[in-house]
């Protein structure tokens, strides 16, 4: 880290000779934080898509959100700072998203709302998206994925360009697309997709898929980032935890921001969702990147979309 470097030097000029090490090590500390804290990223850091369209790169995931729980979950993360909500239609919960935003007070332009076009709508997409902004209550979403890769997709995609070109969406992309999958679409559409969202964690380090779509320029959006909580017991993700004085839910979210990934871990517990944000003054060091690196088993806690053709 930056200032671990000044900590020697400060005892060789004789600047801080005086300071008992415990004084020492706090100054660092926070010295360390504030430097995060002014070049590096925070809850309203964004990305640039491809089509300059910017996505924050904390979210909050809402699967299984649903009635109030959906409501107040998304309420706690906007007071919170989280200016970007995921959803989907097949979630049922878009009209209590839609009505927590207008609740928060929150501007519409301020917040980034994905949803997605269920499987068993691809024979009429205008329909599902018009419904999905009628229980949303907006004239627009930030993003509009097609959430699966399913037979008719690059069919599909052709609609999805025209929601683009009627300012319907802001931006396109795909959700559960294989590299497979991608360079199919990519021979038909006139659009690139501007996101692949795909289950994504140190447990499922999918790296050859990552490298593909940062040389395609599309971003990788993570979902279940946290492994739904299956995995923060490991022994390994636990150390590096304790080294850096954090969770291991903490950790793991680092790790995919480090990558520049867009991460949208879901909770619905307010001290959980504050947590899932407090990730932004501490940095991993290369060494603990490669720990995590490492734990890589393909662990999925979702459907595998390499088995669909
Ligand atoms: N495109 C797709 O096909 C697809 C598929 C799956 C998910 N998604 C999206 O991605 C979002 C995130 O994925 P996910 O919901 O599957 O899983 P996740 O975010 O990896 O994990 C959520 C689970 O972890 C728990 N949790 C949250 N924060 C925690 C913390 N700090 N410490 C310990 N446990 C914590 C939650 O419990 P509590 O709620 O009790 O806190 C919940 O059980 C979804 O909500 C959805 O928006 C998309």
């Amino acid at each position: 880290m930056f200032f671990e470097h000044y900590k020697d030097l400060s005892f060789k000029k004789g600047i801080c000779v005086d300071l008992p090490a415990r004084d020492l090590e706090i100054l660092v500390e926070s010295l360390n934080k504030l430097f995060l804290m002014l070049v590096t990223m925070d809850i309203k850091t964004t990305i640039k898509l491809n089509n300059s369209s910017k996505i924050p790169i904390l979210g909050l995931g809402t699967w299984e959100l649903t009635g109030k729980n959906a409501e107040q979950s998304v309420l706690w993360a906007l007071e919170a700072g989280y200016r970007h909500i995921d959803t989907a239609s097949i979630y049922g919960n878009e009209k209590e998203v839609g009505s927590a935003i207008k609740k928060s007070k929150v501007p519409r332009e301020e917040i980034f709302v994905t949803t997605k076009l269920w499987n068993s709508d691809h024979k009429n997409p205008e329909k599902a998206l018009e419904s999905s902004l009628q229980k949303l209550g907006m004239g627009y979403v930030d993003l509009y994925l097609i959430h699966w890769p399913a037979k008719q997709r690059n069919e599909t995609w052709k609609k999805l360009e025209q929601f683009l070109k009627d300012g319907k969406c802001k931006s396109i992309g795909v959700s559960n697309f294989t590299i497979k999958h991608l360079t199919e679409l990519m021979k038909t559409a006139k659009i690139m997709p501007a996101v692949n969202q795909v289950e994504f964690s140190p447990f499922l380090y999918q790296k050859e898929l990552l490298e593909f779509c940062k040389s395609k320029g599309i971003g990788l959006e993570a979902y279940s980032p946290l492994t739904r909580g299956r995995k923060l017991g490991d022994l390994e993700l636990a150390a590096v935890a304790t080294k850096n004085k954090k969770s291991p839910a903490q950790i793991i979210l680092r790790w995919a921001l480090q990558k520049d990934i867009v991460i949208i871990p879901k909770s619905r517990s307010r001290e959980r969702i504050l947590e899932n944000a407090d990730i932004f003054d501490f940095r991993l060091s290369e060494g603990d990147m490669k720990v995590l690196d490492e734990l890589n088993e393909d662990y999925r806690t979702c459907w595998n979309p390499n088995e669909i053709d």
